[in-house]
């Protein structure tokens, strides 16, 4: 969390760190700042409380002649989003710094600080940084000599980007944790916490390792890896455009990004399947190779990448049999795990920089996994650096802060996976991979078609705005989509909604349901659709506000539906109900928040990139 961007440059740059910022806000937005140095080394600062367009309200008008500065924008960690807790931080008039991480042993540091005679006027962690490499450089007289000493004795994680007065052509960097990427351009250079911050000025970027610590002017780039070695880093060229971050003719990115899925999910499967088969080495060569030693997989993730994972386990021991486990990467990592045998361990994020998938997989190297794949959305990032081998989900860049297309275009990666893992078992006369196959190439148009009923689902929106509680319920593979669609209504809505297996309704929920309490039910015609239609019974009975979602419309009839609103879902092969039943879940979620009138792309509290835990 949190965004920072650093720009050395022979022109005014305010502009572009603020334009920066904007394309980093999904990293939070509690807060911003920017500290400039003009030749003399006199810092100017401006803070403000809330989103990075205030902070441009007051800082563009003034046409700041500046060339060297840095800026941030936040996500409360310590210390409430108000001004004085905005970064940049400045230590005695001689260094601004900006932080992305956290410092966990602040306290500690700060009373040290305090003995000292340091005066801190935030609650912030950060400051406690700022002071000790003003307390360290009072020591060695040179910066870098005093940044790695301060930083070797920092607990946690950080990427700091530093202005010095006595050299204010510079700016220098260190990360350990968090992102940091520089950008070269032609006579200046940038540091950001991603190159989409970057894309309207560099094309070309250097990814940092952990320890590298780095001085950058308008012409130079200097980089020492943690042995304090010069070193040169591979420069990745990114093509991207700018373009591809803009909202266009919808209202909010959220709503973009659901009606993106058909051309996501075409994008996805490009290049990997043929008419009925899959293509070989989907997941890289060295991972294809281990593919057939596969005794059992585990999934690791957050958030909704976790709710795709949990789909991914019903696919996976479906058509492989292979035991599979799933967990939330938070818990993981912390946690005594006992070893599997060749077990293939599998990461999964959309960003690639979740700071808890991360840690578990790099606590996953050492375990004696047979080897590390990470599945994510964005090319370059730390996951897909850090594993054996990597698969992009080729999504395109998602900005709302509730994930949507990433989500389907997971599923489909993973479903990709389970059949590969099918494939290397040779079955003879094997006709499902085919049949997924060909199902899988309807799914953009029965997408499409799912999002022609936007209208109805905007009534049904309605129904939602003086709630405060939903249910959402499923069984099987459709269990997970009920998971991801209350976290979808509660993350941008505010409506207190779970999900639940159907059949564990009676065994404590049902006792919340009442004509008030909406239940969303997922009911495609598969094995389980007469127990779904027993659970729906069970909570008609109780007088409940039923919505369901369902490829048979005409079954619903014959119970004399009038009372339950119904929501038609193209009839598709049973593995993969959960692609098209994500959809009107997403499509609802976003109509309540609209009609509530929440922050739909950046909803309160969150942020997009969760880097710190
Ligand atoms: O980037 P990741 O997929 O690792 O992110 C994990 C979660 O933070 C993320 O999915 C979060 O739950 C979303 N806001 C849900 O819409």
């Amino acid at each position: 969390m949190c965004g920072i961007v650093g720009t050395a440059a022979k022109r005014p740059i305010a502009k572009i760190l603020i334009d920066g910022l904007k394309q980093l806000e999904y990293r939070g937005y509690d807060s911003a700042g920017i500290a400039l140095i003009d030749a003399e080394g006199n810092i100017d600062r401006y803070r403000v409380a809330g989103k990075v367009r205030a902070l441009e309200e007051i800082t563009i008008p003034r046409q700041l002649p500046h060339q060297v500065g840095i800026a941030h924008t936040r996500w409360a960690t310590h210390g409430a989003p108000a001004e004085h807790n905005a970064h940049p931080f400045v230590s005695n008039n001689t260094l601004a710094l900006v932080h992305n991480g956290i410092i966990e042993n602040y306290l500690q540091l700060r009373e040290q600080l305090l003995n000292k005679g340091y005066v801190f006027v935030s609650e912030t962690d950060t400051e406690v940084a700022a002071h000790l490499i003003h307390a360290y450089l009072q020591e060695s007289h040179d910066l870098l000599t005093a940044i790695r000493s301060a930083t070797s004795v920092l607990e946690g994680a950080y990427a700091f980007c530093i202005l010095d007065t006595h050299h204010p052509e510079h700016i220098y960097a260190i990360r350990k944790g968090s992102p940091l990427v520089i950008g070269r351009g032609n006579d200046e250079n940038f540091l950001a916490s991603d190159p989409l911050a970057l894309l309207n000025v560099a094309q070309d970027f250097i990814y940092l390792e952990d320890g590298d610590i780095v001085d950058i002017t308008a012409n130079t780039i200097t980089i020492h890896d943690h042995m304090q070695q010069p070193t040169d880093r591979a420069v990745h060229r990114f093509t991207m455009q700018a373009e591809a971050t803009e909202r266009g003719e919808h209202r909010h990115y959220m709503k973009k990004e659901i009606v993106e899925q058909p051309t996501a999910i075409t994008a996805c499967l490009k290049n990997r399947i043929t008419e009925n088969d899959i293509l070989p080495a989907l997941f890289g060569e060295q991972i294809d190779a281990v593919f057939p030693k596969v005794r059992h997989v585990t999934l690791i993730a957050c958030g909704t990448s976790y709710h795709a994972a949990s789909v991914a386990r019903y696919w996976i021991e479906s058509l492989t049999k292979i035991p599979c486990i799933v967990e939330i990467a938070s818990e993981f990592r912390y946690r005594d795990v006992a070893p599997t045998q060749n077990s293939l361990f599998i990461a999964l994020s959309q960003s690639g920089e979740t700071a808890d998938t991360l840690a578990a997989l790099r606590m996953a190297k050492h375990m004696g996994y047979l080897s590390t794949l990470a599945i994510c959305n964005v090319p370059g990032s730390s996951l897909a650096r850090e594993a054996k081998g990597h698969c992009l989900t080729h999504a395109g860049i998602e900005i709302g802060v509730a994930s949507t297309k990433a989500f389907s275009t997971q599923l489909i990666t993973l479903l990709l996976l389970a059949l590969t893992l099918r494939r290397h078992q040779n079955i003879p006369n094997d006709l499902l991979i085919a049949d997924c196959v060909l199902q899988l190439q309807r799914c953009p148009s029965f997408i499409q078609a799912l999002l022609q009923q936007d209208n109805q689902i905007i009534a049904l929106a309605q129904s939602f705005t003086n709630k405060s509680h939903a249910i959402f319920m499923g069984r099987g593979m459709l269990y997970p989509i009920a998971l991801e669609g209350a976290l979808k209504m509660k993350e941008i809505s505010y409506i207190h909604a779970e999900g639940y297996p159907a059949g564990e309704l009676k065994h404590g929920p049902l006792a919340l349901v009442d004509h008030a309490m909406p239940i969303i039910s997922l009911v495609p015609h598969d094995a389980l659709f007469d127990k779904n239609l027993s659970n729906i019974q069970e909570v008609r009975a109780r007088g409940g506000q039923l919505i369901v979602l369902t490829d048979r419309v005409d079954q619903f009839q014959q119970i004399a539906f009038s009372d339950i609103a119904i929501i038609p879902v193209p009839t598709i092969h049973p593995l993969l109900t959960p692609i098209l039943y994500t959809i009107p879940l997403q499509l609802l979620a976003y109509h309540v928040a609209v009609l509530k009138g929440t922050d739909v792309d950046q909803p309160r509290n969150l942020a997009k990139s969760v880097t710190v835990e």
